[in-house]
């Protein structure tokens, strides 16, 4: 039976993998920070099957004694600040998280048993003001957020402990992917829970940035599979998780709203609010994942209408239910 320590587990990503472990069999680890209040809302309905570590990015002596203390043969890294418009106002604590933690946790793995196979949650934040499209795993990066930045530095952190000391670290290079446990702030999820609300009258609009972004959907649970597969390999590389289809903000607001039955969506709906705009934006974003199919035999399985149905029908059955 194989172990895993899953950073992040608490997080939308980590908790639908802590599922596909088990479901694999695995004996699952979660390494969770201290906080004030429990905070495990997303893995509750497996937190007997599963066990939590305490440990933090930021601090390297908490990384080693998860470590010995879980001994696993695979780590897959998800803990990171991820939002990117947050990483503006905190510059230097997604540098600490994202890109630094990345280094630390390789660290950790070194001293301890660098035989653990090694995941990175890698971004296609990371193609940022795009070079050419689709993106591909040797399409040229140019962030455009200190997230994005973050991201390039823990993607060559992970390349680089490949190189250098023959770890089998991989980093999947993940589209946006959504899910009903994706964290209000996303603009997904923020258009799923305000239409919900909106159908059944608890709020008339919604406030949104740039209704013009676009990117390359899919859902969490189908990209989880992607990362346990990439560890499950000859060799360790570098693959694009997507969908190879992009859609507008706005899209994704037209078929929300069409999901509970509204048409005139226009009028709950105000645009270009200074507060979501952001100092340089990702306009465009559209991944090809030719290389995971062929090589992982992987494929997206959920389309961008059943994850926006998905997102919405979960939103209004969770609205209910506080009535
Ligand atoms: P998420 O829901 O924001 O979860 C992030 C997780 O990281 C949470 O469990 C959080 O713990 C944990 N964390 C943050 N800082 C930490 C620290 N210093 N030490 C330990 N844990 C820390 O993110 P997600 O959507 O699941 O994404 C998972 C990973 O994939 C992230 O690295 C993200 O950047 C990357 N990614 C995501 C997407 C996407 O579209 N979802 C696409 C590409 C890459 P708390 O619960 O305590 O806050
Ligand atoms: N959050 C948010 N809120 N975004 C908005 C809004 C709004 O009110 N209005 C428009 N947008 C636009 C943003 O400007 C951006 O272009 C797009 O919607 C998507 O924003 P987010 O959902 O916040 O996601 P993201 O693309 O910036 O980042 C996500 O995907 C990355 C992969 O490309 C995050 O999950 C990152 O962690 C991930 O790496």
């Amino acid at each position: 039976m194989k172990k895993a320590l899953i950073t992040g587990i608490t997080g939308q990503d980590g908790s639908y993998l802590a599922e596909f472990l088990l479901n694999k069999g695995y004996t699952v680890y979660g390494l969770t920070r201290r906080t004030s209040t429990v905070n495990n809302e997303r893995i509750k309905q497996i937190q007997d099957k599963i066990t939590l570590v305490q440990g933090d990015l930021l601090d390297q002596s908490s990384l080693s004694s998860a470590l010995t203390e879980t001994n696993p043969d695979e780590v897959y890294n998800l803990a990171a600040q991820s939002f990117v418009k947050t990483s503006w106002n905190q510059p230097v604590l997604t540098g600490e998280f994202t890109a630094l933690g990345v280094t630390r946790m390789l660290e950790a793995i070194r001293a301890f048993n660098p035989k653990i196979r090694f995941y990175q949650a890698s971004s296609s934040e990371m193609f940022g003001k795009v070079t050419e499209s689709p993106q591909k795993e040797t399409t040229r990066f140019y962030p455009r957020s200190p997230y994005g930045v973050a991201k390039v530095y823990g993607h060559y952190i992970t390349v680089n402990y490949r190189e250098s000391y023959n770890i089998y670290a991989c980093s999947g290079i993940l589209f946006n992917h959504e899910s009903p446990r994706r964290g209000l702030e996303f603009v997904t999820r923020k258009i799923s829970n305000a239409v919900a609300r909106i159908s059944l009258g608890k709020q008339d609009k919604v406030e949104l940035g740039n209704m013009d972004a676009q990117r390359d959907w899919g859902f969490a649970g189908d990209y989880v599979e992607a990362m346990w597969l990439m560890l499950q390999q000859d060799n360790s590389d570098d693959y694009v998780v997507a969908t190879g289809e992009t859609h507008s903000v706005k899209e994704f607001v037209e078929l929300a709203f069409k999901t509970v039955g509204i048409t005139d969506w226009e009028k709950h709906v105000i645009s270009n609010k200074e507060e979501y705009m952001r100092p340089a934006e990702v306009d465009y974003l559209i991944g090809d994942y030719s290389k995971a199919k062929k090589i992982l035999g992987w494929e997206p399985k959920t389309s961008f209408p059943q994850l926006v149905e998905m997102m919405v029908k979960a939103d209004v059955a969770l609205e209910k239910e506080k009535n």
